[in-house]
């Protein structure tokens, strides 16, 4: 059967919840969202999510700074866009559900060879 693609908040919401627990199963990267309250930290996924994908307005948050210092390296980003990568597919299909994986893509590939590069330097 064909999956349907991402078109609402709801759809946003299920693709956050389905990741997070897929996240909390990883051995390279549950410890890095161990300490975190998930009751406020989805809702500001889904509200980026949302400014991607469904053009919602109002998300102004610098995303590279909230990275900047969890030493997490390039292979931990991998790591966490390929994880990315089989929820959108598990559950969607179409325009957005590429566009989001592209764009999990190019900021995990960005945000991973900025901090090994940091990394280096310290
Ligand atoms: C190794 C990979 C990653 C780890 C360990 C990680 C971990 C975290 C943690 C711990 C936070 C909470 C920070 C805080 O509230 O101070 C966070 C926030 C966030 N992350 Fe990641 N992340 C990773 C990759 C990504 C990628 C690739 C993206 C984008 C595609 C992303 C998007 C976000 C967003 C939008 C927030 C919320 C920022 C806010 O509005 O406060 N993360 N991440």
């Amino acid at each position: 059967m064909m999956k349907k693609d991402i078109q609402t908040k709801e759809d946003i919401v299920q693709l956050v919840d389905v990741f997070y627990d897929r996240v909390l199963q990883d051995e390279k990267l549950a410890h890095f969202f161990a300490h975190l309250d998930f009751e406020t930290h989805k809702p500001k996924m889904v509200h980026f999510w949302s400014f991607v994908l469904l053009d919602e307005p109002g998300y102004t948050t610098n995303v590279f700074d909230k990275h900047a210092n969890l030493h997490a390296n390039s292979s931990d980003f991998n790591e966490w866009v390929s994880l990315f990568h089989m929820t959108v597919n598990e559950l969607f299909e179409g325009e957005k559900a590429e566009a989001a994986k592209f764009r999990a893509t190019t900021i995990g590939f960005t945000f991973g060879s900025k901090i090994d590069a940091l990394n280096k330097q310290a």
